[in-house]
């Protein structure tokens, strides 16, 4: 298993190009299953998990192409079985159930089980599915979800947690080939449900209030081919926001869309970082302190789960308490004891982490646990005296492209050590 080697204390200056989202281009692969026509697909992220999808949807019966950054997808025929260790592996596989659904009238899934940043169940996709009229049957780890015809209706998409991001991802596909009219109630607003629902569009769907939390389907006969570009990645984005600012540098974040980073952007602002926006991007620099602030997470428009390890990398390096609640999932704090061992003083108190930054952090050797966790490492690696290892880099390669390349360009010292 690769590593990285940090060597941290110096600030990060200049441009890097912000990839395409992973959580948009995971949704829209999917997607393409809903028509035998070919789609296109560009700004792809050349990451782990998207090669994944591609294999999937292979699996399934679809020509796959990829090249130098987009995509082709033709699914002529397919078969309607997610085989149990390709899907098991990733979650965001869960999201071809919805588009098998539609086209085929049946769909077989292995069910994803938990994972390390919490249970991750998927009864909000299924109740989905059965209010447009399937039948859904859980038997011998594989979810069955089969229907003689799906009829539009409404429903309501509300969890303990709030939306669904890929539930309203599964369930909008599905609905988008159902006879008569959909409504989602409590549907996720994040911008990748957003580009997901402007890609269904643009293949003939008929669907309005995406961005909104009531999403209107309005089934049609059939899809037919399109080309779609993926919105850029936000939560990279934000990452190498984070990496500006606890560095005391100045990045340029080519491309990246500040009017999908409210949140983010004004928790670095109050946190001490200065944000240029410009016409092709942002610039995100600190020269003066850095101010602790509390977060909590919650559903788009409120702040991220998937920057809140990061944010505490940031905070575990300013000086004073801040408070940071994860209200998304339920262990997602498994970076405390690592940024721990690199010197942070971090305490979890129920869904909240309470951080006394500003201690001095050393690089040692510490042990990537899942994406967005290893992120927060490597950042805090940046900002650490001496050498940071970062162990079991597989995690991060799964959603950040060339994050050590892109980090070298901005004048930090790290290299990837290869396992021979
Ligand atoms: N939930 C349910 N029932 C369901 C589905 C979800 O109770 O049927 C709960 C979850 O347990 C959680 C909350 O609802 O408490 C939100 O989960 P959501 O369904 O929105 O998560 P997801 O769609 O499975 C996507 C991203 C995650 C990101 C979350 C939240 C993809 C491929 N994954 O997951 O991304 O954290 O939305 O924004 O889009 C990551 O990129 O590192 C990552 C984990």
């Amino acid at each position: 298993m690769d590593s990285l080697l940090i060597k941290g204390g110096l600030p990060l200056h200049g441009e890097v190009a912000i990839s395409g989202a992973k959580n948009a281009v995971l949704p829209i692969l999917a997607a393409t299953l809903l028509t035998s026509e070919p789609c296109v697909i560009r700004r792809v992220p050349n990451l782990s998990d998207v090669r994944f999808m591609g294999q999937i949807l292979t699996w399934l019966g679809a020509e796959v192409r990829f090249d130098n950054g987009s995509v082709r997808v033709q699914a002529r025929k397919l078969k309607g079985t997610g085989e149990y260790d390709l899907i098991r592996k990733m979650r965001g596989s869960i999201c071809i159930m919805g588009p098998l659904l539609a086209r085929l009238h049946k769909a077989t899934v292995s069910l994803p089980g938990g994972c390390v940043i919490g249970a991750r169940p998927i009864n909000l996709h299924l109740k989905g599915f059965e209010a447009l009229g399937a039948r859904v049957v859980i038997e011998g780890g594989y979810v069955h979800a089969s229907a003689k015809r799906l009829v539009g209706s409404p429903m309501f998409l509300g969890g303990r947690a709030g939306s669904t991001v890929l539930g309203t991802a599964n369930v909008m596909m599905a609905a988008t080939l159902a006879e008569g009219v959909t409504i989602i109630e409590s549907a996720a607003c994040e911008p990748e449900v957003v580009d997901l629902a402007a890609f269904l569009n643009s293949m003939g769907a008929k669907i309005a209030g995406a961005g909104s939390p009531t999403i209107t389907v309005t089934g049609v006969k059939m899809l037919h081919g399109a080309e779609h570009e993926v919105i850029p990645d936000r939560i990279e984005a934000a990452t190498y926001a984070i990496a500006a600012a606890m560095t005391n540098g100045e990045v340029k974040l080519r491309g990246a869309r500040a009017d999908h980073m409210h949140a983010v952007l004004d928790k670095l602002t109050d946190a001490g970082a200065t944000i240029q926006r410009n016409g092709t991007g942002l610039t995100v620099s600190r020269k003066g302190r850095l101010k602790p602030v509390d977060i909590t997470t919650l559903p788009y428009s409120g702040f991220p789960t998937d920057v809140q390890a990061q944010m505490m990398a940031l905070m575990a390096v300013t000086p004073g308490i801040s408070i940071i609640t994860e209200r998304i999932f339920e262990s997602r704090f498994m970076h405390v004891s690592e940024l721990t061992r690199l010197g942070a003083d971090i305490e979890i108190e129920g869904p909240s982490a309470i951080v006394k930054g500003g201690k001095p952090l050393s690089g040692a050797p510490v042990m990537a646990s899942d994406l967005r966790a290893s992120a927060a490492l490597v950042l805090a690696g940046l900002a650490a005296r001496g050498t940071t290892q970062v162990n079991r880099v597989y995690h991060i390669d799964r959603g950040y492209e060339q994050i050590d390349n892109k980090l070298r360009q901005l004048g930090a010292r790290i290299e990837r050590i290869e396992d021979s």
